[in-house]
């Protein structure tokens, strides 16, 4: 990915010309490995053309000298927000959860129980506003039981996203929200609140920590490896080559015998990838 970035050289108030939503695409992919497509461009120009006027930036080019001179990365934490789509909603993928619930949490369980290590850890990288961990956290709730505090599973959820996380942390949804739930898990995990909002309760919310993390930076900050990696519905915005290296390194910080999650309308390339197919959007480290 080249870390050269071609100022713009038009400056044309308020109207953002091609060569400026080039710019900007570049910038995009190189920092947070966003493929800007043709087809994204009239969405992207809308969402600029809004910040510019928020910020009071009268021309597209001092927007822009702005960010990337930015050094308190409040600039691009913005266009972050701006430009990922944060889409999400609980238990989406129905069939993924189920094959965690009942196949891979089990099978990471006896593993560790064999090891003697009962550090299992879970990372969801590209978690939006948490309606994915919440899922999965619910879900290990249910599995352990009164084992629960014994095993204390660990579940990391990152994005890049600081407003999409900052509605993960609080945890509070709409009340429609949680339909695709099954109804035990909504009355068992979730209170009313006073605005009439269902909000996931503490003892889920504790359970699951929340961090900002780029998926493009080179280097990963974790010291030991996952057992499980979810990271659905988060590549269908990367390029192949961008694509390989994330998965590549996911491998790298999967245990044997690890599993990851990807979106069902994503693929790895079958010698692309060290990872062993298993079922749709899900794969095996065999190693
Ligand atoms: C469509 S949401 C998917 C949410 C959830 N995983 C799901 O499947 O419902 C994609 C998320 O990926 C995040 N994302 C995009 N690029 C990222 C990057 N470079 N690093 C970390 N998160 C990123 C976005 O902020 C967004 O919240």
């Amino acid at each position: 990915m080249s870390s050269v970035i071609q100022m713009p050289e038009q400056t044309v108030g308020e109207r953002i010309s091609g060569r400026d939503v080039e710019a900007i695409r570049n910038l995009v992919y190189d920092r947070f490995g966003i493929n800007l497509t043709e087809q994204k461009k009239t969405l992207v120009v809308g969402r600029l053309q809004k910040v510019l006027r928020e910020r009071n930036f009268s021309t597209f080019r001092a927007y822009f000298d702005w960010l990337i001179n930015d050094k308190t990365g409040e600039g691009l934490d913005e266009l972050a927000n701006r430009i990922s789509t944060n889409h999400t909603f609980f238990n989406r993928e129905k069939a993924h959860f189920e094959y965690f619930a009942k196949t891979v949490l089990p099978a990471a369980v006896a593993r560790r129980e064999a090891a003697g290590d009962i550090g299992l850890r879970i990372w969801c990288a590209g978690c939006s506003s948490g309606q994915e961990p919440y899922t999965l956290m619910m879900l290990m709730k249910e599995y352990f039981g009164d084992r629960f505090s014994k095993w204390k599973p660990m579940l990391l959820a990152t994005d890049i996203s600081a407003t999409a996380l900052r509605t993960a942390m609080t945890g509070e949804y709409e009340a429609d929200a949680v339909q695709q739930l099954p109804p035990a898990m909504c009355n068992r995990y979730f209170a009313k609140t006073a605005n009439g909002q269902l909000r996931v309760t503490g003892e889920v919310r504790q359970n699951i920590v929340y961090r900002r993390h780029n998926l493009m930076d080179a280097k990963f900050p974790f010291k030991k490896q996952f057992d499980v990696i979810f990271c659905r519905n988060v590549m269908i915005y990367f390029d192949r080559d961008t694509r390989n290296t994330l998965v590549a390194k996911y491998y790298q910080h999967t245990v044997p015998g690890g599993h990851l999650f990807i979106g069902h309308s994503e693929t790895l390339g079958r010698d692309e990838t060290p990872w062993e197919y298993v079922m749709p959007a899900v794969y095996i480290k065999n190693d």
